[in-house]
C-alpha cells in the first residue's frame, strides 16, 4: 500500500511504499533532496521536519539519534526532526525542510 508524503514548502507530493524511507520515496518521486553521506546516517543533510504524521513513521534508532546529536546537540531530539534516509514510512505524512545551517 502506498502512502502520501506531502512536502509542504515545495508544494509537491510523492508516494512511498510501505516501509520505504522518506529519502528513497522522495528521490524515486523526482524530488531533489540533499543526502551528502549517501544515506548512511553519517551527516544530517537529509533532515526533514515532520509537520504531520509522526505516528506514521518508524521509531528513531540509536544510530539516527547519535548522528542528530553529534551535529546538532541534544535539543534537536526534542523537535520534530528526522533523518529522511533512516526513517521508514507507514502512513501519510507532511514534511518540510528545516532551516538549519
Ligand atoms: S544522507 Fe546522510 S544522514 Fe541521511
Amino acid at each position: 500500500m502506498a502512502h502520501k508524503i506531502e512536502i509542504i514548502d515545495r508544494d509537491t507530493e510523492v508516494e512511498a511504499e510501505d516501509g520505504q524511507t522518506i529519502l528513497q520515496a522522495m528521490l524515486h518521486g523526482g524530488v531533489e533532496w540533499m543526502h551528502a553521506c549517501g544515506g548512511f546516517c553519517n551527516c544530517t543533510t537529509c533532515r526533514v521536519k515532520v509537520e504531520e504524521g509522526m505516528d506514521n513513521l518508524s521509531e528513531m534508532e540509536e544510530s539516527e539519534k547519535n548522528t542528530l546529536r553529534r551535529f546538532k546537540g541534544d535539543e534537536v531530539l526534542e523537535g520534530p526532526f528526522r533523518l529522511s534516509c533512516q526513517v521508514k514510512v507507514y502512513g501519510d505524512i507532511k514534511i518540510s525542510e528545516p532551516e538549519w545551517y
